[in-house]
């Protein structure tokens, strides 16, 4: 049996640390915020090579966050992806906007610059980049679109810790970057958790306080916020992690780079751009048959998982967007295509063997 990722055998490596951080907090009893989380946000802005980053509750609050402090509301239009988890949707959802969707880039599944100029009306207020699979999207022609069109660019990072452009981190590329921490992420929580990143003062204090109810100071309210805290028991843990990061990340590059020398078409392995620092929170390959594909490897013992198998715009919920089959094929073709493969630090490289052989 080969999982998609193994949680038990990470923590196993991590144990004694793990278990003294979570001692800590509790003989302390700082459960909401406090200190192990704010040391956090200086450890991880740090490591994303940024001023400032803000622990909220989850990936999908972070970008909630990010969006109401780009001043995005009721009528305005966030421009994104099909391809997409649906919580970079939902976010815009929220903030009572609206999503305007533009097909991927097959090469990369991110986000086709060719395509967003088309998409910008009167009404546009941002542009929302997804780094999927944990591979930046091409950066500098949105920001320069978004420069001369007067927008924001927030980064949709929930998968991409660690991962470059042309050499700068994730979370220092737009102006807002929003991370997850939810358990399965390469840094992940013993629960939820997520961040937004900035470089700009005024979002760091606004995010600050809408992420506790709108207060800088107990009970005054300043704006109308939300109970968006990080837990201190998951600042402690995300802490001991965030000092293995770099280290497991190279590990899923090292598995990353043994598949692609495994395996041959009909598989596609993925596209690492030259300018890109891929991360690998997901391997997908593309492959022909897909889904008779996964069941035979399932068989075999080796888990597979597909992100995602259907596009936002072909989501139930989301049909009063008024998108239908064929208006982004890219997305849609990928949603085929696209296969999930086990890939996690603690893997051996008999393991990556093991799955590119059933695979081929
Ligand atoms: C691309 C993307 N955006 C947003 C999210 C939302 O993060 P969370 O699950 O922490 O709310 C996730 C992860 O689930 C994601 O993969």
């Amino acid at each position: 049996m080969i999982p998609l990722l193994d949680l038990k055998q990470q923590y196993r490596s991590i144990k004694p640390e793990i278990d003294a951080a979570i001692a800590n907090v509790l003989e302390n009893a700082l459960f909401v915020l406090g200190r192990e989380v704010a040391a956090f946000e200086e450890e991880f802005a740090a490591y994303c090579r940024a001023p400032h980053a803000i622990a909220v509750n989850s990936g999908t609050s972070a970008l909630h966050l990010a969006l109401l402090a780009a001043g995005v509301g009721p009528g305005d239009e966030v421009i994104t992806v099909p391809f997409t988890f649906i919580a970079t949707i939902a976010s815009i959802g929220y903030c009572g906007a609206r999503p305007v969707l533009v097909d991927i880039d097959p090469a990369t599944f991110n986000i086709d610059p060719s395509r967003i100029e088309a998409a910008i009306t009167p009404r546009t207020k941002a542009i929302l980049p997804v780094h999927l699979y944990g591979q930046p999207a091409d950066m500098d022609p949105i920001l320069e679109i978004a420069r001369r069109h007067n927008l924001v660019v927030v980064e949709d990072a929930a998968q991409a810790h660690g991962a470059e452009y042309k050499g700068r981190r994730t979370g220092s590329l737009g102006h807002l970057a929003c991370f997850s921490f939810y358990p399965g992420k390469n840094l992940g929580a013993y629960g939820e958790g997520g961040a937004v990143v900035t470089a700009n003062p005024e979002f760091n204090r606004t995010i600050r306080m809408l992420r506790d109810w709108g207060a800088e100071r107990k009970y005054e309210h300043l704006l109308k916020g939300y109970n968006y805290r990080l837990e201190g028991m998951q600042g402690a843990i995300l802490r001991v992690k965030l000092r293995y990061l770099e280290r497991w990340t190279e590990a899923r590059r090292a598995h990353a780079a043994q598949y692609r020398s495994l395996l041959r078409p009909p598989v596609v392995t993925p596209c690492e751009m030259p300018y890109a620092r891929h991360v690998y929170c997901v391997y997908s390959v593309r492959v022909p048959h897909r889904d008779d594909v996964q069941a035979r490897l399932a068989a075999g013992g080796i888990q597979t998982a597909i992100h995602y198998p259907v596009p936002v715009h072909l989501q139930p919920a989301w049909t009063d967007l008024g998108y239908g089959s064929g208006d982004f094929p890219a997305a849609e073709q990928a949603a085929r295509e696209v296969l999930g493969l086990p890939i996690f630090a603690e893997m051996t490289g008999a393991q990556v063997h093991a799955v590119a052989e059933a695979l081929q």
